[in-house]
């Protein structure tokens, strides 16, 4: 059974899986590396609850659980005794493996590890523990409180009851949980990514304006979004990054990068985060 559960990282991902965990009435301890960014973390899930009880979809009682569910620390000590700890740091394998690393330590050998990596090979980031049987990914999507999905990723070594317990505690949190190979990208990014750079190609090579484009998908396929707005929403880095890695694994001119991203990036016109992508933001 999951009662206690741990989170590394508190930024945009990990803030949202601290708050859609607290909420559901799990224990939940978060960990940063800095007092004020465990504050930003707890700032935002404030603002969204309090958010939430201004549009009354939210009474204060259930607010004030929430916040008391989720205790904040600096240290990675107190994770000893969660039953699952969820991984949500930077996107890169060696950050991602000196705290899998660090958890192997201190956790007991009960403790099962998850990581929200969107895009790296979890069979890889399990190397580093002595529990490849109890390591899987668990990735959620942005923002997490709305979007319903979570992929559930196991590896060759993962145990059925480890593959159980994690998609009992995704849908115990309110997400449809899918299962999906240990290969890039899961389900979602491996078909999402591809389109998204084609889109960034399009809009490069001339087919039409950036509002066309956005509107076109938006109004004629039903999406939440256009695509340069999705890319602005998750970040250009990211896509850049989900993007080289996917080609360097699979060599296949789908994935490859529009140079137009990579000027972009390189620029630091990384979308909404940094005030400016494809859109402005006027940060
Ligand atoms: N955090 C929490 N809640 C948020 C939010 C955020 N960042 N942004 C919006 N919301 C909430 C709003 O509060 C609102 O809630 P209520 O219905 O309770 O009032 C609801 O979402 C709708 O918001 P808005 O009316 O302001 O705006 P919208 O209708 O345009 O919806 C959206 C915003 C939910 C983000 C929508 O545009 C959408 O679904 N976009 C697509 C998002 C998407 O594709 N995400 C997946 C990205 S891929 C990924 O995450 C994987 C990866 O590894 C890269």
């Amino acid at each position: 059974m999951i009662k206690k559960v741990g989170i590394v990282g508190f930024g945009q991902m990990g803030s949202g899986i601290a708050q859609v965990a607290a909420a559901a009435g799990f224990k939940v301890i978060v960990n940063e590396v800095t007092e004020e960014l465990l504050e930003k973390g707890k700032k935002g899930i404030e603002k969204r609850l309090n958010s939430a009880i201004e549009k009354g979809k939210l009474d204060e009682a259930t607010r004030n659980k929430t916040l008391g569910n989720l205790s904040l620390t600096t240290e990675l000590g107190p994770m000893a005794d969660c039953d699952l700890v969820i991984e949500a740091v930077i996107e890169d394998m060696g950050a991602k493996k000196e705290v899998f690393a660090e958890l192997d330590k201190i956790c007991g050998q009960a403790t099962i590890f998850a990581s929200n990596t969107s895009s790296l090979p979890i069979g890889d980031l399990s190397t580093v523990t002595r529990r490849r049987d109890k390591f899987i990914g668990l990735h959620f999507f942005n923002p997490v409180p709305i979007m319903k999905l979570v992929e559930v990723v196991r590896t060759i070594d993962t145990s059925d009851e480890t593959f159980q317990l994690a998609r009992t505690f995704a849908e115990s949190v309110g997400k449809v949980a899918v299962c999906a190979k240990d290969s890039p990208g899961f389900i979602v990014n491996v078909l999402l990514v591809p389109y998204l750079l084609d889109s960034i190609r399009q809009y490069e090579n001339g087919l039409a304006s950036r509002d066309d484009i956005d509107n076109a998908m938006k109004l004629g396929c039903g999406h939440p979004m256009g695509p340069l707005t999705l890319t602005d929403f998750i970040g250009l880095d990211t896509i850049l990054y989900i993007g080289d890695i996917f080609f360097e694994e699979f060599k296949d001119s789908r994935y490859a990068a529009p140079p137009l991203l990579r000027r972009m990036v390189n620029a630091g016109y990384l979308g909404k985060k940094s005030g400016r992508g494809f859109y402005d933001y006027g940060k």
